[in-house]
């Protein structure tokens, strides 16, 4: 793997060690590769009021935004699960959806890691087919 990746990928595990998340005791981390080459990362923060939790990856593009960057490359994921490589929920990869890599659009890398460091590579177009996106907005 690239040295990228293997950066994105230590960056997410470390990310979940920030996790809050007294309630379910999931751990989650991201962390996502910006289109300049930064990485932002995010953790779950839940809440006593249970809907109001965020996801880590909602938490990472939040930040990212936050911080300037609006084209992004790849996002690395990693949870507890051992037995399987876990994906973002159905949420997260419409917010996903919602930014572009420069080079890939919509389709860019999703990396679903285990707590070891091993990845599944994925692409956002293959988690969210037939997604609705903000171009559909200029097509009425
Ligand atoms: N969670 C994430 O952070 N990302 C996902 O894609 C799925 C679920 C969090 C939310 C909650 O804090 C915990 O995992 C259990 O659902």
């Amino acid at each position: 793997m690239t040295d990228k990746v293997t950066e994105l990928v230590s960056r997410c595990l470390q990310a979940r060690d920030l996790a809050y998340c007294p309630y379910s005791r999931f751990a989650v981390g991201a962390a996502i590769l910006t289109a300049e080459g930064a990485i932002i990362t995010g953790c779950n923060v839940e809440n006593a009021s249970f809907g109001l939790t965020v996801c880590a990856e909602r938490t990472a593009i939040q930040r990212a935004v936050a911080e300037g960057h609006r084209q992004f490359t790849a996002i690395a994921v990693t949870c507890d699960v051992k037995e399987s490589f876990v994906g973002p929920c159905g949420a997260c990869r419409q917010v996903l959806m919602e930014f572009l890599s420069p080079q890939f659009g919509s389709d860019w890398t999703v990396y679903l890691t285990k707590l070891d460091g091993s990845y599944k590579e994925t692409h956002l177009s293959e988690l969210l087919p037939f997604a609705f996106s903000p171009a559909h907005l200029t097509k009425n």
